[in-house]
């Protein structure tokens, strides 16, 4: 699909349009078009998903009881213990990683750190200079640490069937994650984004390595050639079959967790064992289930604690019996059902998560609907605040500085709030996967749309995009396109199949940029570069950037204001790497915001953007309830490891279950009330 539509622009821009086409790219500064309303993108379709869902609703109730099941993981771990909180963790305590160098290291010296330290806002910016206004003043303190998620305990046993979300013992001893003798539980080594609005993304996680297309087995897409499921034929034999969906970064994304031995299990080694261990289980079955949950309230088993249909009946209400009815066993016994449950698992997560949409805020209402007719109201802003008003804060004109003076919009583009939507990339054509700019050192590069270096960290401590994955490919387009020498008429195959179109790029150097791919050794600048994230909601999901570092709104602001937390110039500039002096992108500069369009500024993204079924964790965001692990027993000095030896005890957080009218209707507050407060 996206093949011939892009070959078709190729054709336009080589055609009577040319000159036309050229002019327009070369005045590409036009001005960033208003952002609109999340209604009227569709989320982005999947072809093909017919042939292995058959019904839809079932799909979401399987994925759903998944997402939020604490016996889907080890340690108690669901997706949810990481994502509970619209969508993403603000839990405080044994959230940080050590990040590269395995050594906790305080920000400064007199402070305290470390396994199960409780951060508390004092801690935050983690990188703070003396000057808030001079990112090149002297730093006040600093680390590599990474604010992550805190995940399994411990990392070895195999521990079959049927024992369900518990007991994994002993890591080797002496790893930095421990209190005394005791094992604390491990962390992420970046901070968790939020799974709401996800599915606008073209690609997942920060450094996009959840593949855009869906292998049916491991996040990498067309990188891993292994990849293969059963597929059941007429005559009942099993083929081996490669899976390929496009615009299923989504499920790409959820098959890594659930294996991976910091997030979910310390146990399994695989998706068949998996399968097993979840077949039989009745969904939730520790956890509560309200009685007007807008998805398992139908299916609710009569004690409330979980849902009345096991995970084998709702795979197999779900999805094509091609790829679960076959009664053949492999060589280790495993059947049909549980050596593809990575593609039930990847595809229900899926389409839950493709519900979690969140487009009514009051900017979508603000603007209203073209698709449904739905006029803006006015109102909507101007009621968090009147622009006349200049003794208080105004969403609205804090709309003008992020449009203007602030350039977010640059790259926090569209409804969706961030240029690496798919929408973004494909139909609006401006640029597409891989695109052209003027760096902030002046000289044009080559990189991957959406992911920008904004000078978070230096470079060198998280490549981001600049990563190869495990096969040795880079994560990055660009250098995929680079690799394979600038094909003319742009056409990448390996391992991504891909055509990149020089006639959309931004910049084009001279007319004849139509007809022929950049340079050989043209600039590629995607080191230290990460995916842009949505601002929907972003007033939920504290901490901030891929290291978790920031930790106020405000604090962002500041951030910007400076230029980004870089340093240095030319030689010793952080964001450089390899060959590239700098990738620092050219919107990442001082701005000179007043006090006014700072706040203001925050104002917007705290007040417009904050859909309120998600701070208030109604319908689609409802949700069972959840044991949320909230770091150990004790603090960072001494833990409590009473009930197994050498681990340290659980502190935990109950997470009610909210029904479709959320946290209210159970006498909750809402996460932040309608004032953004
Ligand atoms: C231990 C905590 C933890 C658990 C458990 C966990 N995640 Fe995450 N999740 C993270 C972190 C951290 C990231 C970012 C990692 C990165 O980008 O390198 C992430 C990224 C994501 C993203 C990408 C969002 C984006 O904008 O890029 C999605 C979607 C997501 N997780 C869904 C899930 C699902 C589904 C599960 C269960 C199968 C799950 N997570 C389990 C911590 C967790
Ligand atoms: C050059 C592109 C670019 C521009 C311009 C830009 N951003 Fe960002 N923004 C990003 C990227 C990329 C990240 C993630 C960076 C990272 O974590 O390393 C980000 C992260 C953020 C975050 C953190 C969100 C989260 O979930 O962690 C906020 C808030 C934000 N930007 C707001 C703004 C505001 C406000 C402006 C304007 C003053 C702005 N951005 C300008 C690209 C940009």
């Amino acid at each position: 699909m996206r093949f011939s539509a892009l070959a078709l622009l190729v054709v336009i821009c080589t055609g009577a349009l040319f000159s036309n086409q050229t002019v327009q790219a070369q005045l590409a500064v036009s001005p960033p078009a208003s952002p609109g309303s999340l209604k009227d993108v569709s989320v982005p379709p999947v072809p093909g998903l017919v042939n292995y869902i058959r019904d839809k609703n079932a799909a979401i109730a399987l994925g759903k009881a998944l997402f939020w099941d604490r016996n889907a993981g080890s340690d108690g771990m669901a997706c949810a213990s990481c994502h509970f909180n619209a969508g993403a963790d603000n839990r405080a305590k044994n959230q940080l990683n050590p990040k590269l160098n395995g050594v906790f290291n305080k920000p400064f010296a007199s402070s305290s750190w470390g396994p199960n330290y409780t951060l508390t806002g004092a801690d935050f910016p983690l990188h703070r200079v003396s000057n808030v206004l001079d990112r090149n003043s002297a730093i006040v303190s600093t680390t590599d640490d990474v604010v992550g998620s805190a995940g399994t305990q411990s990392g070895t046993q195999m521990n079959l069937l049927p024992k369900v979300g518990v007991a994994c013992t002993s890591r080797p001893a002496g790893d930095a994650f421990h209190v005394g003798i005791a094992m604390t539980r491990l962390t992420t080594n970046r901070n968790s984004p939020t799974v709401i609005n996800a599915v606008f993304n073209y690609r997942n996680f920060w450094d996009g390595r959840a593949n855009n297309m869906f292998n049916g087995v491991t996040p990498f897409g067309p990188r891993d050639r292994n990849a293969r499921v059963a597929e059941q034929q007429a005559d009942g034999s099993e083929l081996l079959v490669a899976v390929n969906l496009i615009n299923s970064s989504l499920a790409s994304q959820a098959v890594g967790p659930a294996l991976s031995n910091v997030e979910m299990t310390c146990v399994l080694k695989g998706f068949k064992e998996l399968g097993r261990k979840l077949f039989l289980i009745r969904p939730l079955r520790d956890q509560d289930v309200a009685v007007d949950d807008s998805v398992l309230g139908v299916y609710r088993y009569p004690t409330g604690a979980g849902i009345s249909v096991n995970y084998g009946a709702l795979v197999k209400k779900a999805f094509n019996p091609k790829y679960w009815s076959s009664t053949n066993k492999d060589a280790e016994g495993y059947n049909q059902f549980e050596r593809n449950f990575s593609l039930f698992w990847g595809l229900a997560i899926q389409a839950y998560e493709s519900t979690l949409v969140s487009d009514e805020t009051p900017w979508d209402k603000y603007v209203g609907s073209k698709k449904l007719n739905i006029p803006g109201d006015a109102t909507a802003m101007t009621s968090l605040g009147d622009p006349n008003d200049y003794s208080k804060v105004s969403p609205l004109r804090g709309f003008d500085v992020f449009m203007g003076k602030g350039a977010c919009i640059a790259c926090h583009k569209g409804a969706e709030f961030t240029g690496a939507a798919t929408r973004l990339l494909f139909e609006n054509q401006e640029g597409g996967l891989v695109e052209r700019m003027r760096m902030g050192d002046k000289e044009i590069a080559l990189y991957d749309n959406g992911f920008y270096n904004i000078g978070v960290r230096p470079t060198a401590e998280d490549l981001g995009i600049g990563a190869t994955d495990p096969f040795n490919h880079p994560l990055s387009w660009t250098r995929q396109y680079a690799n394979a020498g600038f094909p003319a008429f742009g056409i990448s195959t390996n391992p991504d199949k891909f055509q990149v179109n020089p006639c959309t790029f931004e910049i084009l150097v001279n007319p004849s940029d139509c007809l022929q791919p950049p340079a050989q050794g043209s600039r590629v600048a995607v080191d230290g570069a990460f995916k842009t994230p949505t601002l929907r909601n972003v007033a939920l999901t504290a901490p901030y950037f891929h290291n978790g570092g920031t930790g106020t709104l405000e604090q962002v602001v500041e951030f910007y204001n400076r230029g980004g937390d870089r340093r240095g110039e030319d030689g010793s500039d952080t964001s450089g790497f390899g060959s590239n002096g700098s990738n620092l992108d050219a919107d990442i500069k001082v701005l000179g915001l007043t006090s006014q369009e700072k706040a203001d500024l925050v104002s917007f993204m705290r007040h417009a953007l904050t859909d309120r079924r998600v701070a208030c964790e109604m319908a689609p965001f409802d949700h069972p309830s959840l044991v949320v692990i909230n770091g150990h027993r004790g603090n960072e000095f001494n833990v409590t490891n009473a009930i197994i030896a050498d681990k340290a005890d659980d502190a935990l957080l109950n997470l009610p279950a909210t029904g479709k009218n959320g946290l209210l209707a159970i006498g909750r507050p809402c996460l932040i009330n309608d004032k953004g407060e």
